[in-house]
C-alpha cells in the first residue's frame, strides 16, 4: 500500500502534470542548461543506452533521444500517470522511435541488473520517497562503470525564480515554512546528495555547481501563471490567500522579481548542482 504522504504527493504531481504538459516549451527552454550539464557530466553519446528516472513531461529523455542516435534508446520512467502520457503524447508528435515509456518509482526500478550504461534524473531526485533505495537502485541498473547523474536546485537564496512567490505568500499568511517536507531544495546542501552516492557504493563522486540564468521570453504575467501553476507548493498557499489580500500579493511579487525583467526578457540567476559517480564492483548487487 502507498503510504499517505507518498499518496498525497504522487497525486500533487498529477495535477502538475497537465500544466507541465501546458508550459513545456517554456519549462525546455527554461532549464536546458541542467540538461546540457547533465550530458557532460554523464558523457552520454552515441549508440549508448540511457535511463531517464523521474522523467516529468520528458525531459531529459526527449532532448537525450536525439543524442545517442543511431544504435542508443532512452528509457524514461516516472510513477506518475499524467507526467509518462504527456512524454508519451511529446516523444509520438515528434515521431521518436528509440524512447521507451514505463510508469515506476526511483526505489523500485523494474528492470534486470546491468541494463544501462547511464542513468540520470533532472530535478527529480529531491522528490524520491527514499533517496538511498533510489541511489542503489540506479546503481544496480547500470553496467560496470556505467554513471549516473542527478540534477538538484542549489540553496534557496540562489533560486529567487522559486523562492520570491512563496516567500511573499508566507509572509502574508504569517506562516513559518515546514522545513521537514522534502522540496526542491531537499539537497542544496553541499555534499548532501554526493554523501548518499558515496555510501552506496559509487566510486569518482563528484558534485559540481552549476550558475546559469534562467531565461525566456516572457512578461511577469506570463511568469506569474506559469509559476502559480506548475508548482504545488505555490498552488497550495495560494489557496489560502484571500481575493481580498490576492492584488497586494501580486504586486509585492512583482516589486520583488522587477529587476530579473528586462526589455521583454525573462532573466533569474539560478543555481543548480549536478551530482554523478560511477558504478564499482561493490557497488552491484
Ligand atoms: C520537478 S519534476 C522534474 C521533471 C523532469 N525531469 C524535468 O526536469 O522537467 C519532478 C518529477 O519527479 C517525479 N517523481 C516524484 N516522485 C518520484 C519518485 N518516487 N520516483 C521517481 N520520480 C518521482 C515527479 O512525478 C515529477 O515528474
Amino acid at each position: 500500500m502507498i503510504p499517505e504522504n507518498q499518496g498525497k504527493a504522487l497525486h500533487a504531481w498529477q495535477t502538475s502534470a497537465r500544466y507541465w504538459d501546458k508550459h513545456r516549451v517554456l519549462i525546455t527552454k527554461m532549464f536546458a542548461p541542467l540538461t546540457s550539464a547533465l550530458v557532460e557530466e554523464a558523457q552520454i553519446g552515441i549508440g549508448q543506452k540511457v535511463l531517464d528516472i523521474g522523467g516529468g513531461s520528458g525531459e531529459p529523455s526527449l532532448t537525450i533521444s536525439g543524442m545517442v542516435r543511431p544504435g542508443g534508446s532512452i528509457t524514461y520512467t516516472d510513477p506518475v500517470a499524467g507526467m509518462v502520457e504527456s512524454a508519451q503524447a511529446e516523444a509520438s508528435r515528434r515521431g521518436l522511435t528509440n524512447i521507451h515509456f514505463k510508469q515506476c518509482s526511483a526505489d523500485a526500478l523494474p528492470f534486470a541488473d546491468c541494463t544501462f550504461d547511464v542513468a540520470v534524473g533532472r530535478l527529480s531526485a529531491m522528490f524520491f520517497v527514499d533517496p538511498a533505495t533510489a541511489v542503489r537502485e540506479a546503481l544496480r541498473v547500470l553496467f560496470k562503470d556505467g554513471r549516473v547523474a542527478f540534477a538538484v536546485w542549489g540553496p534557496k537564496e540562489a533560486n529567487p525564480f522559486f523562492s520570491v512567490i512563496a516567500d511573499v505568500i508566507d509572509q502574508f499568511l504569517d506562516v513559518p515554512p515546514d522545513s521537514n517536507v522534502p522540496d526542491a531544495f531537499r539537497f542544496a546542501v553541499p555534499g548532501k546528495l554526493a554523501g548518499i552516492l558515496e555510501q552506496a557504493g559509487a566510486k569518482n563522486v563528484i558534485e559540481r555547481k552549476l550558475n546559469f540564468q534562467i531565461e525566456a521570453a516572457i512578461s511577469f504575467e506570463q511568469f506569474w501563471q506559469l509559476r502559480t501553476e506548475m508548482s504545488e507548493t505555490v498552488r497550495e498557499k495560494m489557496a489560502r490567500v484571500t481575493p481580498a489580500e490576492l492584488p497586494a500579493v501580486k504586486q509585492a511579487v512583482a516589486d520583488g522579481v522587477r529587476r530579473y525583467f528586462v526589455n521583454g526578457t525573462m532573466s533569474f540567476p539560478a543555481q543548480a548542482l549536478i551530482v554523478c559517480g560511477r558504478k564499482t564492483a561493490r557497488s552491484s548487487s
